[in-house]
Order: structure tokens, then sequence, then C-alpha cells
């Protein structure tokens, strides 16, 4: 995989929006997975910025959900669908037609899930997926132990995401649901491009063990050394427990392209 440190999360979130930018411009009906959380929004900032400049145009992008809350509401506005719409679609002016997301409120959530799983196959699959990482390693919600072969499907959330995530729900974690869908990490693996933003020091050691430990599904992140095209872009403080920081820094500096990703 390919390494990229960066000042800081505005300058990750620039060359992520860049690499969506020319993306869209060589497949205008590019489908872009994205990620909910904080650490996607200077991303969505800078493309919607972008959009406003008109220096890329997302009339006919189309948007895939990673994961969602079962049991919250889709008009709940912590449900993923609720957020999206609030920091990605509506700031770059994509109608509801051009999104797909899980049923987090379907009576069969595990049909729902294979029905999702389908759509994505069925939608040409996605171009490029935009990832965040838990401490613990996850991604989507494919929290620690989860096969690294699995489908879309229904994750219990470890007490740990949803103190973390009890941010978003007036800080009481009683209100954090136990339960999401996840496009499970073999879904994952089938985007063709995968870009994982990690920022601050609290995911130093997810990122190290993601990069530099061996492929195991204790650190579910470490699947991205599986996939030809991964990219894991950090600031210095997520950065910092990285052995060979100097040489992933050499190495991008000395990119025989385009200084993109
Ligand atoms: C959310 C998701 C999660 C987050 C992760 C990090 O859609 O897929 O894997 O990316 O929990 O969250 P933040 O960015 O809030 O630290």
């Amino acid at each position: 995989m390919e390494v990229v440190i960066v000042p800081d999360a505005k300058a990750g979130g620039e060359l992520i929006a860049e690499a969506m930018a020319q993306l869209l411009r060589r497949k205008p009906d590019a489908l872009l997975g994205v990620a909910t959380g904080s650490t996607p929004l200077p991303v969505y900032e800078a493309l919607a910025a972008k959009v406003r400049s008109e220096a890329v145009d997302t009339s006919r992008a189309r948007i895939a959900q990673l994961d969602e809350y079962v049991g919250l509401p889709a008009e709940h506005p912590e449900s993923y669908r609720s957020v999206l719409r609030r920091e990605v679609l509506e700031p770059l002016g994509i109608g509801m037609d051009g999104f797909m997301g899980p049923d987090g409120t379907a009576e069969d959530v595990r049909a729902a899930c294979e029905a999702y799983d389908r759509a994505l196959s069925a939608a040409g699959g996605v171009d490029l997926q935009l990832l965040g990482i838990g401490t613990d390693g996850h991604i989507g919600f494919n929290e620690p132990c989860s096969s690294l072969a699995s489908r879309t499907r229904i994750k219990t959330l470890t007490e740990q995401t949803r103190i973390d995530n009890a941010r978003f729900f007036d800080d009481d974690i009683e209100q954090v649901p136990h339960h999401v869908i996840t496009q499970g990490i073999g879904t994952i693996l089938e985007a063709r491009h995968l870009v994982l933003l990690a920022t601050g020091a609290g995911k130093a050691d997810a990122i190290a063990a993601t990069v530099e430990g061996p492929v195991a599904a204790i650190c579910p992140a470490t699947a991205l050394q599986l996939h030809p095209h991964a990219t894991v872009v950090v600031d210095e403080a997520a950065a910092s427990e990285l052995e060979l920081a100097g040489y992933y820094r050499y190495s991008y500096a000395h990119k025989p392209d385009w200084q993109g990703i």
C-alpha cells in the first residue's frame, strides 16, 4: 500500500478530494463509497469547494454508504443516511437518486444486507472507497476478529466504539445503537481504490498495526495490505508510531508520476 504523510487533516482532505475530482473527470458517473464520523469531513469540505468553483462536475456522480445503525429511523439526525445527506449529498449537489445504502430499519435485516451487497455489484462496484479507522482498527464497522472475507452483514458494536460514538448522541452511550449493518471486509476489498484517512494521535497505534503489522483479523484494517490499490493518508500525529515513516516520505516525494494518490 502507499502511505502518504500530510501535515494536517486539511491537507489530507485536499489530497483525497483531488483524487475524487480526478476520478470524476475520468468517469463522471463514478460510484464513490463514503464513510461517516469526524475524519472524512475535511474531504467532503474540500470536494464541495471544488463543486462550488466548478472544478468538478458531480451531476452524474453516485454515492454508496459504508455502514448504518440498525433500528434508527432513516430520518433520525444521526442515522448515517441523514448524516450523509447533510454532509455529503447536499454540499455536493447529489440527489437521493444518486445514493445507495442499506436499510437499517428493515424487518429482515439479513435480507437487507444481502440485497445491499448485491446492489453494489449490480451498480458496477465502488470506484473509490473512502475509509476511516477505529481506535481498535475497525473499518466500516467490521470490529476486531471480523472475517477478512466477510460480506455485508449485521455486526455488534464493541463497547469502545459505542463510547467513541456517544459524542453524536448527546454524550449518552445508552442512545448509541448496539447493532449496525456494515459492508463486509470482502465487500470493501472489491472497491477499485481504497483510501483510508486517519488523523490524530489516537489513531497512531491502529495505523502502525494496519500498515506495518501482520495481516490479522484482530486488526481488520490490515486487510488493506491485500488490496492492489490501497492508499493510507495520515497526518503527522497518526503517523507517529510508523517505523518506516522516513521511507514513506521519501517514496512519495520520488513518485514517478503526479504527486496525487
Ligand atoms: C463510519 C465508519 C467507521 C469510522 C471510524 C472512525 O462510517 O465506517 O469505521 O470511520 O469509527 O470514526 P472517526 O472518523 O469519527 O474517528
